[in-house]
């Protein structure tokens, strides 16, 4: 593990159930998350990503190895050591209904946020402009939501409130499962871009989990190749995308046969 090292695993493994339903999720993997820099985690469905998102964020117990936060070994076993632990890691999740508290109004969620950040204690007016400037960022209108529940939002709404949520707590780690998942292709286009915006303002790693190896080639500086539970390669963007080693990886290519090439924009 090196000084720059924000986030590490070693032999981090996940089995669920026992005998015959015995499933090993997540097979003894090993990584290591430098500060700054933008991850991405790519295999097919049931590959393990959910459950190493899920054990990263300590939603999960590991059943073998360790995690490292920060260079030391992550210990979240008090209630109080979590709630601290969460403040510098947080989620955005593929269904982000399932994120939400369903009794707590848009303004409640976003005050609990200020409040994790330890501004409980501002006056209500900086709050809300806290709060409107949170809004601002991911295109929402505060004072139109302000009364509603998050299930009376849109996906794509309830999917920029999450991000409205990072903005206020700026975490150092953002983990980003299948962000894009519900939503057009345009709207993905400016999640992705808020998303990059505010590793620029809060200076957060962001790691993205996905199917998408292209998307994974254009947002990351290192990528990590899942497959049945196990990194079966890893390195620079480049590197793993350009010059695949894998048969798996070159497999998860040739499924967007354009990556190579230059974008021809002559014939749009
Ligand atoms: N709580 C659980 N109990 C039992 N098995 C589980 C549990 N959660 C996940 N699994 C199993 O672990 C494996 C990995 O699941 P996981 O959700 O991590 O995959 P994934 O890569 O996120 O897939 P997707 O891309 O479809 O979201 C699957 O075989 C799944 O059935
Ligand atoms: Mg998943």
């Amino acid at each position: 593990m090196q000084a720059n090292s924000i986030l590490s695993g070693k032999g981090l493994t996940k089995v669920f159930g026992f005998g015959a339903t015995r499933t090993v999720a997540v097979d003894h993997v090993d990584f290591d998350f430098k500060k700054g820099e933008i991850i991405s985690i790519v295999g097919e469905s049931g590959s393990g990503k959910t459950t190493l998102a899920k054990m990263l964020l300590g939603l999960v117990n590991q059943t073998e190895g360790e995690i490292h936060y920060d260079g030391k070994p992550r210990d979240i076993r008090s209630q109080r050591n979590k709630r601290e632990y969460w403040k510098n890691i947080q989620a955005i999740f593929q269904d982000p209904f399932s994120a939400y508290n369903t009794f707590r109004k848009v303004d409640a969620v976003l005050l609990d946020c200020i409040q994790m950040r330890g501004g409980g204690g501002l006056p209500y007016e900086q709050k809300r402009e806290m709060m409107r400037e949170a809004c601002q960022f991911v295109n929402l209108k505060f004072d139109e939501l302000t009364n509603k529940y998050p299930f009376e939002l849109s996906g794509g709404q309830q999917q920029r409130l999450m991000i409205a949520r990072v903005f206020l707590l700026k975490p150092k780690i953002l983990l980003a499962d299948e962000p894009t998942s519900m939503i057009d292709a345009c709207s993905r286009a400016t999640i992705l871009d808020m998303l990059m915006n505010l590793r620029n303002e809060v200076g957060m790693t962001p790691i993205f989990i996905t199917h998408d190896i292209g998307l994974a080639y254009y947002v990351s500086d290192s990528v990590y190749i899942m497959e049945r539970g196990r990194f079966v390669e890893s390195g620079t963007a480049d590197r793993v995308i350009l010059q695949p080693r894998e048969p798996y990886t070159k497999r998860l290519l040739n499924d967007v046969p354009k990556l190579h090439e230059p974008w021809d924009l002559t014939t749009v």
